[in-house]
């Protein structure tokens, strides 16, 4: 018989764990790695005697050795038997591990494994159907539609899961209006799964919804929104469950670039002069679609919105015509009128009787001449005459609302009869061209009344009475979280190098006799005042005004006061925004000693403190009416094409 050697007698070199201390473990036999991994024998049977007795009575089917088939060999008690079981299982996992498959092992690769879902125009539920080693074994679409819990069944979600022998699933959906925040409805559907998910057997591990704009993983926003493995340490697949939910938060992601070119909103064939936007002309309006997307897609009914830059009122217009309440603000008093006419209904057998009277009296008026400076240089003798005539009998209409009317007409008026050249600033027309000016003022002042009673006219049927507008002097008059949406252009920089709002208000402020501001000094960047440098927050900013001050110091100066005014603005914006309210602003990014000026950059930096940026979108400008070229250097002849393109940036309040 043999005798049953105890390990301490076996010589060195045989004892298993000396031997894979000194040697390498492939000179391991099988039952030496079995010894080292039982550790000890029992009286009269050494490890190495036991490892080799299990070996015999199992063979290869030791893979699938269970503990209670191990403890029927004498020696192996429970405890013994599960250190097998369970390094056998582990090892099998890893020799399972097939290199080709894809590996999920957080919500990056759920993201770029789904990244397809970004351009679906209808929501997909889809769901990757995992092993225990997060590999993907399927990838599946659930449903095409809207996801609803009362749509979506856990059956669906789980059933597969059987088939595929997963352990475990990775929920993904997409939003296609771009917010990947989750809906209600999303978070109802999470619950009810993570409800089931006991009973199934089958673990969520997260639930991810992607969009253009980056995806939201659940997971993470339960874990304060830090990015976590799928794996928890010591191999374990993590579950959705044990971080459910304390609070969801909407998140910002960093994933893919928010701002991108959409050509649906070039809008080619809409004219910006349709309709009411048509009645008088205002430099650089924004197209009244691009108010519409942003009023459709960010507020409601009964909503208040502020236009804080309201120019000739496009925004408030249309909000009034989609049943919002709105505020508006100008430092121009002309676009005040504007906006004000626009949207005062009158009866248009009034206004064609009034225009009747205007014309019949014209003959037998003397003028009422207004002081405008230089006024012999911009009208001729016979225009000042005409126009004086007008605005005498226009002055005397009793009814305030005709009367601002006809003013309007007036000013549109006073324009193109001056010697003014078209366009913003003000130039006058060559001698030579002079020579050719002859308008007919009173044939205009009727052929612009007939047309803008059309266009009054053309607004009765959709204007709403119930919901006001209110024209504000500044935005300190509104109260804290008052406003639900903020639609703006402002102006792209200071009035020297872009529109000069008060140039081409000049004529009409004066003959009107309108509030007697400097508009041009009053808008942003327009005062030397001391620049304290807190409160804003813009790298990209300070770089910008760096290099142009490399080139001319002043103009530097006058970038940055721009910007300066700007973000104070913007803080304005954030008071009277309610929490989660949405601010829309276009604009577009000029060009100052030929270094273009990233506008719509620094205005999401210097909002990243109060407000979460969802998109920026590209658009061509086809037709409005801004400066197409400007000099940068002041080189006469050197012009460079500036803002050929506009930016309508969307945030969020936070
Ligand atoms: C780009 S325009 C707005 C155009 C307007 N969205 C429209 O469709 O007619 C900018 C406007 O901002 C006004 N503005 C400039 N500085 C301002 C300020 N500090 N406060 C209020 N309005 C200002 C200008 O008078 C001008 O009417």
């Amino acid at each position: 018989m043999k005798r049953n050697l105890r390990i301490k007698d076996l010589p060195e070199f045989e004892r298993p764990r000396e031997k894979l201390e000194k040697t390498n473990i492939n000179f391991l036999t099988n039952s030496e790695l079995l010894s080292i991994l039982l550790g000890g024998g029992i009286k009269g049977i050494n490890v190495k005697r036991l490892s080799e007795n299990i070996l015999k009575k199992f063979g290869k089917d030791i893979l699938t050795a269970t503990v209670k088939d191990l403890t029927e060999i004498k020696g192996i008690g429970k405890v013994k038997a599960e250190q097998i079981v369970a390094a056998l299982e582990l090892a099998k996992r890893f020799i399972n591990e097939d290199k080709s498959k894809i590996k999920i092992l957080n919500s990056s690769d759920v993201f770029n494994l789904c990244k397809d879902l970004i351009n679906k125009r209808k929501e997909h539920l889809v769901v990757l159907y995992l092993d225990s080693l997060n590999q993907l074994i399927k990838k599946e679409i659930i449903s095409i539609g809207t996801v609803n819990s009362s749509i979506v069944h856990p059956r669906e979600i789980f059933a597969p899961a059987y088939l595929y022998n997963a352990t475990a699933i990775v929920i993904v959906h997409n939003h296609p209006d771009g917010d990947f925040n989750p809906s209600k409805e999303d978070q109802e559907i999470t619950a009810k799964l993570t409800k089931v998910e006991d009973l199934s057997g089958i673990k969520i591990i997260d639930h991810i919804i992607i969009s253009k704009e980056g995806y939201f993983s659940l997971l993470e926003n339960y874990n304060q929104n830090r990015k976590i493995n799928y794996f928890k340490s010591g191999y374990e697949q993590i579950t959705l469950s044990e971080y459910y939910p304390s609070f969801i938060e909407k998140k910002e992601s960093t994933i893919i670039n928010r701002k991108y070119k959409d050509a649906s909103f070039d809008f080619k064939k809409i004219r910006q002069t349709n309709g009411i936007h048509g009645m008088h002309i205002y430099p650089a309006v924004m197209a009244y679609p691009i108010a519409d997307f942003l009023i459709d897609e960010y507020s409601n009914e009964d909503d208040i919105i502020l236009d804080p830059f309201m120019g000739a009122g496009t925004t408030l217009v249309e909000a009034n015509i989609k049943k919002r309440y709105s505020f508006g603000i100008d430092i121009n008093p002309l676009a005040e009128l504007i906006t004000k006419v626009k949207l005062t209904p009158i009866r248009t057998e009034l206004l064609n009787k009034t225009l009747n009277d205007i014309l019949a009296k014209i003959e037998e008026t003397e003028p009422d001449i207004a002081t405008v400076k230089n006024i012999h240089f911009w009208f001729k003798d016979d225009v000042i005459i005409e126009l004086g005539k007008l605005k005498k009998i226009i002055w005397e209409l009793d009814n305030l609302d005709i009367r601002d009317f006809y003013k309007i007409v007036l000013s549109e008026i006073i324009r193109s009869t001056s010697n003014c050249r078209n366009g913003f600033k003000l130039h006058r027309y060559s001698e030579k061209d002079l020579i050719k000016h002859n308008p007919n003022v009173k044939a205009l002042f009727q052929k612009k009344s007939i047309d803008n009673i059309d266009r009054l006219d053309s607004l009765k049927t959709v204007i709403s009475k119930k919901h006001w507008y209110k024209i504000v002097k500044n935005v300190s008059e509104i109260d804290d979280n008052k406003i639900d949406l903020i639609v703006t252009s402002p102006p792209y920089g200071d009035s020297k190098t872009t529109v000069a709002y008060g140039q081409f208000s000049r004529f009409a402020i004066e003959w009107l006799e309108l509030d007697n501001v400097n508009v041009d000094r009053e808008s942003l960047g327009g005062k030397i005042i001391n620049r304290p440098v807190y409160d804003i927050y813009s790298e990209l900013l300070f770089d910008v005004v760096d290099n142009i001050s490399k080139q001319d110091k002043k103009r530097s100066n006058d970038v940055f006061a721009f910007f300066y005014d700007l973000n104070k603005y913007l803080k304005e914006f954030a008071r009277v925004l309610k929490k989660n309210g949405f601010m829309g602003i276009v604009v577009g990014n000029r060009t100052v000693k030929e270094i273009q000026i990233p506008t719509d950059e620094i205005i999401v930096e210097l909002c990243k403190k109060d407000f979460f940026h969802h998109k920026t979108i590209v658009r061509e400008i086809p037709n409005k009416r801004m400066p197409r070229k400007n000099s940068p250097t002041n080189i006469i002849g050197k012009t460079v094409n500036t803002m050929l393109e506009e930016f309508i940036i969307i945030l969020e309040r936070k």
